[in-house]
């Protein structure tokens, strides 16, 4: 685990901001970025950012100003995506179980278009034929990820149009002229086992044979960071040379080769990311010591909703002796953060912070209980910028009518 942000930085952030806060490291969303040019540098793929793990449109011109594209899953962040800036042709529209009307848009907007299922596609070939081609997303039947909840590929997801449907797909090709450009495919979040991804990619490629003209393999996203002290991440560098090793043999079996895309999300901006609360309750019941802090699951949701680890640090008293809590939030409903958590001893007005909190934090937070959400700051070069007021009792009022 990096060691990311100063706990100087970070409480200057909160004294500045107040709490709770989201703090975004640019640096280390810079360096995720390095890291993946690196790993994959021997067949160069495009990079589009999945930006529903973090939407800001500041951290969308951080990740196009390194030169990534953008994956959209509605058209709203398609139109996020291109207020900062993003060219259409460095836009991905994947959605599922949409309207016609938003593919529709997205043809306005001409974006790329990933179709995920079978009446869509023939409904988009009958209308456009030829004229707008698209890609497929091909459910690979492939169970993996950290999390039956975050698992995309396997045979029961509602994801994606079955592999064994490939003849389907070709139908309609044929009867509507509708031109298949790429081939997706994303088996499921925090993906370490490599072999996943070679299977994976083994098998689009060979149903890639298939289709004629293809130009594109869209191979998701999915890596996983370390979340726990001491946890590995998956190994880019091997899952790199493997991948290349695949394209190689491809193309002197098959004489095919084609433009890889990848769609990150967590490994470009979990790390960055740290949500911060200050703990407004010690609680010592008969069995437990409690920590009641001002935040809940209504702004990181991911320990209850995943059971996902996020690592603690208590900003203010980091040499207080190690105490054992469980760290809950402020929702009047049972919103644990961390069972059983060792952490310096916390006063009452402790900063404590939430690691690896870029990715799905904020962005899946809510107004439940109707309590605001947080303020969202950037950091870069020791710098505290501003990216997202902090709501108010106004945003929350905003358009009721009474
Ligand atoms: N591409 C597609 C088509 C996806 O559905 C996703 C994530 C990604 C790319 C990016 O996956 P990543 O690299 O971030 O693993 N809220 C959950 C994660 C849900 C992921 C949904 N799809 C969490 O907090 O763990």
């Amino acid at each position: 685990m990096e060691t990311g942000l100063s706990p100087e930085l970070l409480l200057k952030a909160a004294a500045v901001h107040g709490t709770p806060l989201y703090a975004y490291d640019q640096h280390s969303i810079e360096s995720q970025y390095a890291k993946l040019q690196t790993a994959f540098s021997a067949f160069q793929p495009s990079i589009f950012y999945a930006c529903k793990a973090l939407s800001n449109i500041n951290i969308l011109r951080i990740l196009n100003r390194l030169g990534a594209g953008i994956d959209c899953v509605s058209i709203n962040e398609v139109r996020l995506a291109q207020m900062a800036g993003v060219s259409s042709q460095q836009i991905i529209f994947t959605p599922n179980s949409v309207a016609m009307d938003e593919y529709h848009e997205a043809v306005a907007l001409g974006v790329n278009i990933n179709i995920d299922n079978l009446s869509i596609l023939q409904e988009f070939g009958s209308h456009y034929g030829s004229r707008y081609p698209v890609l497929v997303r091909i459910n690979p039947h492939i169970l993996a990820g950290g999390n039956l909840k975050i698992s995309t590929g396997h045979e029961d997801s509602k994801f994606g149009i079955s592999v064994t449907q490939a003849d389907k797909i070709l139908q309609i090709v044929e009867e509507t002229g509708v031109v298949v450009k790429g081939l997706h495919i994303h088996t499921g979040s925090e993906i370490k086992d490599i072999d996943v991804y070679i299977k994976g990619l083994e098998l689009i490629l060979s149903t890639a044979q298939q289709f004629d003209g293809l130009e594109i393999i869209d191979l998701g996203g999915g890596f996983k960071v370390p979340y726990v002290p001491g946890e590995q991440g998956t190994d880019l560098h091997t899952l790199g040379e493997r991948m290349a090793d695949v394209f190689e043999q491809h193309k002197q079996s098959t004489g095919n080769s084609y433009r890889i895309w990848f769609e990150p999300g967590k490994f470009l901006v979990s790390e960055c990311g740290y949500l911060l609360v200050k703990a407004n309750v010690i609680k010592k019941g008969p069995s437990r010591m409690f920590v009641g802090v001002d935040s809940g699951f209504n702004h990181l949701i991911r320990p209850m909703f995943y059971d996902a680890y996020h690592h603690m640090d208590n900003l203010s008293h980091p040499d207080a002796p190690p105490t054992v809590y469980n760290v809950v939030g402020n929702i009047c409903e049972t919103d644990t953060f961390a069972w059983d958590r060792q952490l310096p001893e916390v006063q009452p007005g402790d900063i404590l912070s939430f690691r690896n909190a870029g990715a799905y934090g904020f962005e899946m937070s809510s107004r439940f209980n109707s309590r605001a959400r947080p303020a969202e700051v950037l950091i870069s070069h020791g710098e505290i910028t501003l990216i997202r007021k902090r709501e108010t009792f106004e945003d929350i009022l905003a358009g009721q009518l009474y």
